[in-house]
């Protein structure tokens, strides 16, 4: 007999029945840009919508997504909006650059995400982890709720300073994770006035607060890369084997400038920090809700735990595990729209 409970069912916004109206629009994609979609959008390959007053197709299907974003990548151009909104705090950082720009530094910087690599980032972020597990135990412990949503923020936040910069952060780490935070809530998100297409010289006065903190932010960033570099010269034994250095490495006129390289770091603290933080206070809450499996991830972890494995090799060692993180990013991905627009693309660069 299967003794196993219900399966949980996760809440899920209702897919529409009538296209949502343009003020719809801008409140939902503040809210959860999930709620936007009608039930088409999971039935059908692709759908087509007007999006303030621009045809705009939205491919469903992987075969059509592999075709817009591999096979004939060449012929599409990122979406405008979503370019008038992150390129001006990334610039020429990966994910906002295209054309010969795009190509030159995605080769250069594949030197960084190599195996080996991983495998050095691994244990940093187990040791950070179990060092986060104690003291989130100890909090919970009091009877207090815990948050963890706040607490995955903390997570990767730690993670990410010490992946990154190994905690050598030109002010000192004291109040880089709320520059950091203050950032990603202030800029980064789309104004009501790009979704009517106002001109770009219009001050978007959600932006304001933003630029300040974009400033200050690109300053320290520059600082540490300087001191990091300084380093290097004087005593190259001696540096962290973090992302700083390895990007560091990477300036030359086939890799990466100087100025890219600040474009990517702040790339890595944008794009690697809230979407991961996401990704696992999800995956925490699918987890918290079904016991039985929970259960059967417990087991997997104490069984791989004791084999003494390097933590590089644990994700293939643990199928349940891996199946709750990837089944949470299906259900509540946190970044859930790519999108290049359906233009001709721009002439490349270079
Ligand atoms: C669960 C966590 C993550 C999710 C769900 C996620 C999601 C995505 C998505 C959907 C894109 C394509 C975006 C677009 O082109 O519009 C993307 C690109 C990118 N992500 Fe992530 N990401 C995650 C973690 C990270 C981390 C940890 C880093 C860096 C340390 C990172 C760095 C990047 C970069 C550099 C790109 C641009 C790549 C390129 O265009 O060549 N991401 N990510």
């Amino acid at each position: 007999m299967d003794i196993r409970p219900e399966p949980f069912e996760p809440p899920a916004p209702i897919p529409r029945t009538v296209p949502p109206s343009r003020l719809d629009i801008i409140k939902v994609m503040f809210r959860n840009p999930l709620e936007l979609w009608g039930a088409p959008s999971y039935s059908l390959p692709y759908i087509q919508v007007k999006f303030f007053g621009r045809l705009t197709t939205i491919a469903n299907h992987p075969g059509l997504i592999r075709h817009v974003l591999v096979d004939n990548a060449a012929n599409y151009a990122m979406q405008p909006i979503r370019q008038l909104v992150l390129r001006p705090i990334l610039r020429d950082g990966l994910l906002t650059a295209e054309g010969q720009v795009w190509k030159r530094s995605r080769k250069a910087m594949a030197q960084v995400f190599t195996p080996r690599h991983a495998r050095g980032f691994a244990g940093k972020m187990f040791r950070i982890s179990e060092g986060f597990a104690e003291r989130y135990d100890a909090a919970a412990r009091t009877g207090e709720p815990v948050n963890i949503a706040v607490g995955m923020t903390e997570l990767t936040y730690e993670i990410l300073a010490d992946t990154l910069f190994s905690g050598e952060i030109a002010t000192g780490t004291e109040g880089f994770a709320d520059r950091v935070d203050s950032l990603l809530h202030n800029m980064g998100r789309i104004d009501p006035l790009d979704l009517l297409q106002a001109p770009a010289w219009i001050p978007r006065i959600t932006r304001i607060p933003g630029k300040r903190a974009l400033s200050a932010f690109r300053k320290i960033v520059s600082d540490t890369m300087d001191a990091r570099r300084a380093r290097m010269t004087t005593e190259p034994e001696g540096v962290p084997d973090d992302f700083l250095t390895l990007l560091l490495r990477l300036e030359g006129p086939e890799g990466l400038t100087r100025d890219e390289i600040e474009d990517n770091i702040l790339t890595f603290i944008g794009a690697g920090h809230e979407t991961t933080a996401r990704a696992l206070a999800w995956t925490l809450y699918c987890v918290s809700e079904s016991p039985h499996f929970r259960l059967l991830m417990e087991e997997e972890i104490d069984h791989v735990m004791a084999e003494g494995r390097d933590p590089v090799d644990w994700l293939e060692a643990m199928p349940h595990v891996r199946a709750a993180f990837e089944e949470a990013l299906r259900l509540y991905p946190p970044a859930p729209l790519d999108q290049p627009g359906a233009h001709p693309r721009r002439p490349v660069d270079g």
